[in-house]
């Protein structure tokens, strides 16, 4: 069976290292060869084991009826979208990486791979090469699922771990994140959390059958997060990580992507460096946790590469994964409560004025106090701290 490969990137060589690597296992499990026949990208890569399958033009993958299986790794909505649109209505079945492209047009590519009879599917999309699509799509569609918080970004997680552990500078760590392959190619997308947002927003999607607009989900990311917001978490026996969260509430689900402090507690406490973790509550099963490689190279690879043996089992069988393209409303954001740490530079009377009882957490630093609020909805601890001023930085507690 030929296969294609759009995007030779981190994720893109990956795949071809796993078709090789595997060939013969993963023939026994298909019941014929994957043979990569074509490589799309737009650079060249003079003396590459796979140099002769190199092609600069889509159509080409298009127009070939030998091809079944076509995967994507670009990254981005264009021009990926267009490629695996075009794909799908050549009556290829499509594999992606790309939360990007599945948050942003998944309904679309979902509805274009039911009218052409193909699959299009996206293990790799979230949490890399932990299997969290099939295991929500399949093995708990069981149970209505109450609540997912998942740690589903490995390069904020590996910087947060070092800033922790290391008290390494921010700028450096990440130079170092994207030297290893698990920062998208806009660090901003990891740092600012618009990467995890999307990956919840497909979670939902999936456990709602709805689909998401990620553009509802309040996200906020790790860029300031200080070495100081470290010492205060470590005074109070916590550590920060980058939470994507939704929670059941009523019909709906309400969404959020922040950093948070998390007590040893907590499940997601001890997910360290450029793991990623996602924990679901089920009303039947209760808690679960999956755990693994979140990024890099051949753990998503790997993912990828369990779709195309889904697809090639599934050539001309459509399969339901996925939702409906309805839109889900989002339950108000401003309604969600936590407690709050926060770092002020006001007095503590002015701090009781406006809050009442808190619990302090001081560091011994001269121009500023920090301190924890009783449990507020997100709109009344907006109002408070507008009044109070004097915000240095705020963190949610989980
Ligand atoms: N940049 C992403 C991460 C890659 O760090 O998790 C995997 O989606």
């Amino acid at each position: 069976m030929k296969v294609a490969i759009m995007g030779y990137g981190t994720i893109g060589s990956g795949v071809a290292k796993v078709l090789e690597i595997n060939k013969e296992v993963l023939t026994e499990r298909v019941g014929e060869a994957l043979e990569l026949k074509y490589i799309l990208d737009l650079r060249d890569f003079p003396g590459d084991p796979y140099e002769k399958c190199l092609v600069k033009y889509y159509m080409d993958i298009v127009k070939d009826k030998e091809v079944k299986i076509v995967v994507e790794t670009m990254g981005g909505v264009e021009p990926a979208f267009t490629f695996v649109k075009a794909m799908l209505e050549a009556g290829k079945s499509v594999t992606t990486s790309n939360k990007a492209l599945v948050a942003d047009k998944g309904s679309e590519l979902m509805e274009i791979a039911r009218k052409n009879k193909v699959n299009f599917v996206f293990e790799a999309a979230v949490g890399g090469g932990i299997p969290i699509i099939r295991t929500i799509t399949a093995c708990l569609t069981g149970d209505v699922i109450e609540e997912i918080s998942a740690i589903c970004n490995g390069t904020t997680n590996y910087m947060l771990t070092n800033m922790e552990e290391n008290g390494s500078d921010y700028a450096e760590i990440l130079a170092e994140a994207q030297s290893l392959g698990y920062a998208e190619k806009d660090p901003t997308a990891d740092v600012e959390g618009h990467d995890s947002c999307r990956k919840i927003a497909i979670l939902t999607s999936l456990i709602s059958g709805k689909a998401v607009d990620f553009n509802d989900i309040p996200t906020e990311g790790i860029s300031k997060i200080s070495a100081t917001d470290f010492k205060y978490a470590k005074a109070m026996g916590r550590s920060i990580k980058l939470l994507a969260r939704c929670e059941k509430l009523g019909d709906t689900y309400s969404c959020r992507v922040a950093p948070f402090l998390l007590k040893p507690n907590h499940t997601l406490y001890h997910v360290a460096g450029v793991m990623n973790a996602v924990y679901i509550r089920g009303n039947m099963l209760g808690d679960s946790m999956y755990y693994g490689a979140g990024a890099g190279s051949l753990p998503t690879a790997s993912a990828v590469v369990g779709d195309m043996v889904f697809l090639a089992r599934n050539i001309d069988k459509p399969v339901k994964i996925g939702w409906d393209s309805e839109k889900l409303e989002l339950a108000d954001p401003a309604m969600q409560k936590y407690k709050y740490f926060v770092r002020t530079s006001a007095s503590q009377s002015e701090i009781e004025n406006e809050f009442g009882k808190v619990d302090y957490s001081t560091l011994d630093l001269d121009d500023e106090v920090g301190f924890v609020t009783a449990e507020l909805t997100e709109c009344e601890f907006k109002q408070r701290s507008s009044a109070l001023g004097g915000i240095i930085s705020v963190i949610r507690l989980a």
